[in-house]
C-alpha cells in the first residue's frame, strides 16, 4: 500500500486518468476487484444488526432523497414511464438496494464482492421486488447497464479501495462508466475532519507505528491505548492529520433486540474528502454537494457527497 509519505502529493493528485478502464464484458457482466474476505457471514449478520440498531438506513435514506429531490424533481415521482436504472455499489445487506424503488428506480442493482452479504441482502429483500425484476443482486456489474445508470450510491464502500489510483479507477472509474450522461452518484463516508469524533458505536484506529512520534509522547503510553493488534483509536490520541492510504481498523459495536451487546472490527483505509473529490473528478464526476450528518445529537457523524457525470457540471472545491 502506499502511505501518504511515500507518494508525494503532488504526484498523487497530478495523477489524472481520464476514467477507469474499460472492465472486461466477458459473459455479460464486469467483474470488479475482489475485496477479500473479511465480509464473512459472522460480520453480514452484525452489520444487520448494527444497522438496526443504530438507525443508519433511515438518516441516509432522508438525506438521500433530499439531494436528489432537490438536483432533479423527476427522482421523486415513482410513476415515470421511463425505466430508470440505480446501482448500489458495495450494496452489503441490501438496505439501501431494496429501497431505492420507493425513490422511482424500476431497475435495481445490488453489487457486492462478499458472497454472505449478497446472501443476506437477497434474504432481506420483499420478494415482489425480487421476483418481478425489479431489484436484482450480483458480484458483478452486468455489461447491459453500462452508460445506463442515474444513480450509483457508494455507501462506506471507498475505504476499500487502496492505493490511490484504485480508488480513482476501481471505485470512481468504475461508478462513471456505469453512469448515464448527467447522472447522479451519492457516496456516505466519514467526514474526514472529525474522523476521531465519531459517535460510539463506531471508532476509527490506527497502528501505533503509523502515530507520527511527537504525538505518542503528548499520549498515554501505547501499550495502553492499543489494543491486541497494535491499533489505537484516534479518540484517544491528540488531533493530528492522517496521511492519505493510512490503514484504519474500525471498531463497531450495537446492541441486538434482545439487549446483546455485539461487537466487530473491519479493516479499511483513510482517504481525506479533499482526496475522494480528487479522485472522483479524475474520473469524470464533478461533486455538486456535500453535507455532514448529524446522527441523534451527534453532529459531523457521517458526510454525504453528491457528484454528476456531467461536463457541465457546477463544480464545488473543498
Ligand atoms: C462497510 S460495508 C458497507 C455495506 C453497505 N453499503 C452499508 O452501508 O451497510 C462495505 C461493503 O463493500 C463491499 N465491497 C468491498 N469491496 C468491494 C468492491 N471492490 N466491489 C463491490 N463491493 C465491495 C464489501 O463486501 C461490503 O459489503
Amino acid at each position: 500500500m502506499l502511505t501518504g509519505a511515500e507518494t508525494k502529493q503532488g504526484t498523487l493528485y497530478g495523477h489524472r486518468h481520464a476514467m477507469g478502464a474499460a472492465p472486461s464484458r466477458a459473459q455479460g457482466l464486469v467483474s470488479v476487484p475482489h475485496e477479500g474476505t473479511q465480509y464473512d457471514k459472522k460480520i453480514a449478520e452484525f452489520f444487520d444488526i448494527f444497522n438496526e440498531d443504530t438507525g443508519r438506513p433511515e438518516l441516509y435514506y432522508g438525506y438521500m432523497a433530499g439531494f436528489l429531490r432537490q438536483a432533479e424533481p423527476s427522482f421523486d415521482s415513482t410513476t415515470c414511464a421511463k425505466k430508470k436504472i440505480a446501482v448500489d455499489f458495495g450494496c452489503g445487506t441490501g438496505w439501501l438496494t431494496k429501497r431505492l424503488p420507493s425513490l422511482g428506480f424500476s431497475d435495481v442493482h445490488g453489487i457486492d464482492t462478499s458472497p454472505d452479504m449478497l446472501k443476506l441482502a437477497f434474504s432481506k429483500t420483499p420478494n415482489n421486488l425480487i421476483s418481478k425484476g425489479i431489484v436484482r443482486y450480483n458480484n458483478k456489474v452486468p455489461a447491459s447497464i453500462l452508460g445506463q445508470c442515474e444513480l450509483v450510491t457508494m455507501v462506506h464502500v471507498h475505504y476499500h479501495f487502496q492505493p490511490f489510483e484504485n480508488l480513482q479507477n476501481n471505485l470512481f472509474g468504475a461508478v462513471s462508466s456505469m453512469l448515464a450522461p448527467n447522472g447522479h452518484a451519492i457516496l456516505v463516508g466519514c467526514p474526514s475532519d472529525h474522523i476521531a469524533d465519531t459517535p460510539e458505536h463506531y471508532q476509527n484506529c490506527i497502528h501505533m507505528d503509523d502515530v507520527p512520534p511527537a504525538i505518542l509522547e503528548t499520549a498515554s503510553d501505547p501499550f495502553i491505548l492499543g489494543d491486541e493488534d497494535g491499533y489505537i483509536a484516534l479518540s484517544c490520541l491528540p488531533r493530528f492529520k492522517l496521511k492519505e492510504g493510512t490503514p484504519m481498523k474500525v471498531t463497531f459495536n450495537a446492541l441486538d433486540k434482545n439487549g446483546k451487546p455485539c461487537v466487530a472490527s473491519l479493516m479499511d483505509t483513510y482517504w481525506s474528502d479533499k482526496a475522494l473529490v480528487e479522485a472522483a473528478q479524475g474520473a469524470g464526476l464533478e461533486l455538486i454537494g456535500r453535507e455532514n450528518l448529524m446522527w441523534r445529537s451527534h453532529p459531523n457523524a457521517y458526510m454525504m457527497m453528491h457528484f454528476k457525470k456531467s461536463t457541465h457540471a457546477r463544480s464545488l472545491h473543498l
